[in-house]
């Protein structure tokens, strides 16, 4: 049985004895072990069934802290660590040899964010190391934004999810590198490009393919539903086609009627894109546990928040 429970203590001891807590952040629960501790990052990678490849974003709670463990910081970086931190950015810096090999997957590099959630600067200010922690989902399924999400995957092989309640942002941290100090993206996520640019400048922005060798994560089919999952323009039109089947939707702003849907959800009747990623992977959680035929998702605005959940979207239809 895996415990749900908001106490502290209990999670330092438990990370103390080189064993994994399931921690909420703002923006989806990370499945968390001791970075130093070879024993924790295995069990890590075994529980998630993640390749050995795919390095690990380092939590800890203040830039002194970051200054430890990287070598380099650009000032671009400094300037984004002053905007965003604690927050939903992760960067990806020159690591300092304190950083082992197993969390960079051999890199010379390492990812870092400062998580900006009550209960885990709690936890990491009560620890004396920083935590690994990759999305506390099996590989390639939808990431968990609840303690319910973490518990539905993985009860019984993991001892504890620390509860902070429903992740508010919901969708994972954008994550950007540095080449000759100038700004990459590695991922989109839940700080938008415009409100990064709003404070460096220009982010250079590689087509995917491009990307994917520096963030090795980022692999076609990811954040999926077993449900077959389509995502269109117009969800009216692709529909018409399969008249006899059990269909759910993913709605932006409006419910969408037709006798083949058994069930919609809307991410935010107001329009709002913030509404609609913090909504996302609820969504997608309820909508594979109806014994659908398909999923349909529409196709978010090309701004802001809805790039980013476009991204996911466009990984969960992906097919195996
Ligand atoms: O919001 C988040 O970032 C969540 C929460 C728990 O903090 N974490 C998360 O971790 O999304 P994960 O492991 O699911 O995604 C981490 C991504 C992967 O795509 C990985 O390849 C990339 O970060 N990454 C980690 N270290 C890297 C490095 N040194 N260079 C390039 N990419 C790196
Ligand atoms: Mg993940």
């Amino acid at each position: 049985m895996t415990i749900i429970s908001k106490n502290i203590d209990q999670a330092v001891e438990i990370l103390n004895g080189e064993n994994l807590v399931a921690i909420p952040t703002e923006t989806v629960y990370g499945l968390a072990g001791n970075i130093f501790s070879e024993v924790a990052i295995q069990k890590i990678y075994k529980l998630k069934q993640r390749p050995l490849f795919n390095p690990l974003i380092v939590h800890t709670y203040s830039i002194d802290k970051v200054k430890e463990y990287v070598d380099d910081f650009p000032e671009k970086a400094r300037l984004l660590a002053a905007h965003f931190w604690p927050g939903s950015l992760t960067m990806v810096l020159k690591k300092k040899s304190i950083i082992p090999d197993w969390i960079t997957s051999g890199k010379d590099t390492v990812a870092v964010r400062i998580p900006d959630h009550p209960i885990v600067s709690g936890l990491l200010k009560a620890l004396d190391f920083p935590l690994a922690a990759p999305s506390a989902n099996p590989f390639g399924c939808i990431s968990p934004t609840s303690p319910k999400h973490v518990k539905d995957y993985f009860d019984g092989s993991l001892k504890m999810v620390l509860d902070g309640g429903i992740c508010k942002n919901g969708i994972e941290s954008t994550i950007i590198g540095f080449e000759n100090g100038e700004p990459v993206l590695y991922r989109l996520g839940s700080i938008s490009i415009e409100e990064i640019e709003d404070v460096v400048g220009e982010v250079i922005v590689r087509n995917k393919k491009e990307v994917a060798p520096d963030a090795p994560g980022m692999l076609a089919r990811h954040y999926a539903p077993n449900t077959r999952t389509f995502l269109v323009e117009n969800i009216q039109d692709f529909i018409h086609q399969f008249e006899n089947k059990r269909i759910g939707v993913l709605s932006f702003k409006k419910e969408i009627k037709a006798p083949q849907i058994v069930h919609t959800e809307v991410l935010s009747s107001s329009g709002d894109l913030k509404e609609a990623a913090s909504s996302l992977y609820a969504a997608l959680h309820s909508l594979d546990k109806l014994n659908l035929d398909m999923i349909v998702a529409e196709q978010m605005p090309l701004i802001g928040l809805g790039l980013s959940i476009n991204d996911r979207l466009e990984r969960a239809t992906k097919q195996k």
